[in-house]
């Protein structure tokens, strides 16, 4: 097995690929601004995720690289952060494009991150890889994510894959971390009419997708990274509940997100608020099988095994 490179690897999505893939024997190298933590089963490489630098060696002839790299999205959109969303996602996706032309021997794959978000927030439309991209700043966000990578990438001769993840539910990191504390509190209600969409995949799921994206020479192009049965806010939510064992819930009405949500929480309620149905047509044709499809045994999974 050869070396994976992981750039923006610091962080959840990033950390428990690195634990899955040297589990499965790969040897891997996480790029981020910051040292190494405390990781003796993967090796780590310092950038600035702007400039190309000694860092890139890492490259040269490993198997894959994965580009994590990105701002979160859960905080409060003011100028400066937007800014830096989209800036941390077009930047390091550019300078790891300059990085390639100057390796000897390039890795055989580049999987690129992405969002399902790029398809917007339709109320009821159920999107696939074909739909139309939506509005607003993620899709936004995304489609230059997307037109930085397809640059970065032209004319190098590798396979592309991009993964338009939607929400990856975890026990211990991302947005159900904070979610799943709220739900003990009793305020794991429905939010706002409930209706809005929840595209979500399991951790383990996301890591099999991405070893994978790394395999399998077939895969090529954008998928939807997201468990075949999304499901409405309220249903969402009462399977948080029931996972979690807790009776109630108080529902939530929008104005109240609007106004706590910044306040409590530094973060932005329409990601609460808003949300999307995706499938993904092409893992469906090309046979994936999800551990956790739908969402009961996702949480059921996560919380009570
Ligand atoms: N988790 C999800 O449900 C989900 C869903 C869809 C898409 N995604 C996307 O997948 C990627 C990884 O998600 P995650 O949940 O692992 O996120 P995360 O925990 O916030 O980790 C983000 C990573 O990006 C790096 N980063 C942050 N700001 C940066 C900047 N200005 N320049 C360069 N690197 C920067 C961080 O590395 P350092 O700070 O150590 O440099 C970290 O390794 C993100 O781009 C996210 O938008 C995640």
């Amino acid at each position: 097995m050869g070396r994976v490179v992981i750039a923006g690897g610091t962080g959840f999505l990033g950390q428990n690929l690195a634990k899955h893939l040297t589990e499965l024997g790969w040897e891997v190298v996480v790029i981020s601004r910051h040292g190494s933590g405390d990781h003796a089963r993967w090796q780590h490489a310092v950038w600035d995720g702007r400039t190309v630098g000694d860092w890139v060696r890492n490259l040269d002839g490993a198997t894959a690289l994965v580009n994590l790299a990105g701002r979160t999205v859960d905080c409060i959109k003011t100028p400066a952060h937007c800014d830096e969303i989209l800036r941390s996602r077009v930047e390091s996706t550019e300078v790891l494009g300059r990085a390639l032309r100057s390796v000897k021997t390039l890795p055989r794959v580049w999987v690129q991150m992405s969002t399902a978000h790029i398809y917007g927030d339709p109320p009821e439309v159920v999107c696939d890889e074909d739909s139309a991209y939506g509005w607003g700043l993620a899709p936004f966000v995304a489609r230059e994510w997307e037109q930085a990578f397809a640059h970065a990438v032209s004319l190098l001769p590798m396979r592309q894959v991009i993964l338009r993840t939607s929400f990856v539910l975890g026990k211990n990191g991302g947005a159900l971390r904070r979610l799943g504390k709220l739900v003990r509190f009793g305020l794991g209600g429905t939010v706002a009419h409930g209706r809005q969409g929840i595209s979500w995949i399991h951790e383990r799921d996301m890591d099999r997708l991405f070893e994978r994206a790394i395999a399998n020479e077939l895969m090529h192009g954008p998928y939807i990274a997201t468990a075949p049965n999304p499901v409405s806010n309220a249903e969402f939510m009462r399977e948080m509940r029931s996972a979690l064992r807790v009776p109630i819930g108080l529902p939530a009405a929008a104005w109240m997100l609007r106004l706590t949500v910044p306040l409590l929480l530094r973060s932005d309620p329409d990601l609460a608020l808003l949300g999307r149905y995706c499938v993904s047509r092409r893992l469906q044709e090309e046979r994936f099988e999800f551990l956790y499809p739908d969402v009961r045994s996702a949480l059921q999974n996560l919380y009570n095994s």
